[in-house]
């Protein structure tokens, strides 16, 4: 206590606050900035060491009366330059504002960045033009392995081991008994017949794997649509009224169709389908060998053995089939003469299909 309250009255200490608020205003008038008021602030307000708290420590040594009168006083002053502060701090805040508004200018002539849109591989996309197109026809997608076993992508499919026609498909084998990378997308007939039972109206997209050399027309991975129908009195007109009515919706009205025969062994009779060139429109042009014809699946009625397989009874139901080419179906699409482009990755080529 080595503060000796001194004789304070009333009347100083009321002349004092008011001295006080008095010096204080124009002080907080002419503060350039919120840092300056800030630092006001605390200079007459502070609780520890503010001017307002110093002068209040005198009302102790009033006479008990005169408490509440200089309270009053005091809460005047506080208010005054409490409201100064409040005034003065929004004028500053909206000048800050009108300062950042004049020096941030924003163009809005000025280019856009650019946003880098993505888009489908042109095979994905023939696959979903493809099943968008069966779906109409009540055909559902399904997926199968990419790894078969030699039962599915051979056997039951009526190839047998040592079967001549095991020429056709050039193998990859997985190093695991009975594997192999699947050569086409007809195993999936076989998973399919054993998930469900007739009317079946199944179409299967996906990768396969041939042991090939590689030319701009042969690739050792390329990709295939399996389609595949079952039901009670299932004929070869109703998969040529399907294919050709395919045909025109992906090729467009006007285009010519053929079948030829063909020979698969998981088919009988097996055929051949094709359609009129679109590039030379009539024989004569390297697109299409001069024959004016390009082959884009094979297809048949499924063998009855194979539906047994399947767990199907032939006696009661036919089923077709057919199996198209993708990458030969994209390349008539859009005019590509190589398949290798397809899966080179070069963005070159990909990018004109956004
Ligand atoms: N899986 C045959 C192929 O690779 C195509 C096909 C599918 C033929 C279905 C007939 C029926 O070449």
């Amino acid at each position: 206590m080595e503060e000796q309250p001194g004789i304070v009255d009333l009347a100083t200490l009321t002349a004092e606050l008011r001295a006080l608020r008095d010096a204080a205003l124009p002080r907080i008038e002419s503060a350039p900035d919120l840092a300056a008021l800030e630092a006001l602030d605390v200079e007459y307000l502070g609780r520890k060491g503010g001017a307002l708290s110093g002068l209040m420590r005198g009302i102790g040594s009033l006479p008990v009366e005169d408490r509440p009168r200089v309270g009053i006083v005091v809460n005047e002053v506080r208010e005054a330059v409490d409201t100064a502060l409040a005034e003065a701090r929004q004028r500053a805040g909206s000048a800050a504002l009108d300062a950042r508004l004049a020096a941030e200018t924003i163009d809005v002539t000025a280019p856009a960045r650019r946003i880098s849109r993505g888009a489908l591989h042109p095979i994905v996309e023939t696959i979903e033009r493809i099943t968008e197109i069966f779906g109409q026809f009540g055909f559902v997608t399904y997926e199968g392995p990419e790894v078969e076993t030699d039962a599915t992508n051979f056997q039951m499919l009526n190839i047998p081991p040592d079967h001549p026609a095991r020429d056709l498909w050039d193998t990859m084998y997985v190093d695991l008994e009975g594997a192999l990378l699947r050569t086409h997308t007809s195993p999936g007939q076989i998973r399919v017949m054993h998930a469900e039972r007739p009317p079946i109206r199944a179409l299967l997209p996906g990768r396969c794997f041939r042991y090939e050399a590689t030319d701009a027309a042969h690739a050792s991975e390329f990709f295939q649509v399996e389609g595949l129908m079952v039901d009670e009195g299932t004929s070869l007109a109703d998969l040529k009224g399907q294919l050709v009515e395919f045909a025109h919706a992906l090729f467009g009205g006007g285009t010519a169709t053929r079948f030829r025969p063909g020979y698969y062994p998981f088919t009988e009779p097996s055929v051949a389908f094709d359609i009129g060139c679109l590039v030379c429109g009539g024989p004569g042009c390297p697109a299409c060998g001069q024959s004016g014809w390009m082959t884009i699946l094979g297809a048949g009625m499924v063998h009855p053995v194979v539906l047994q397989y399947g767990g199907i009874d032939p006696e009661r139901y036919q089923g077709f089939a057919f199996g198209m080419g993708v990458e030969r179906i994209a390349m008539l699409r859009h005019g590509i003469p190589d398949v290798r482009v397809f899966l080179d990755g070069d963005l070159r080529f990909l990018e004109q299909f956004r």
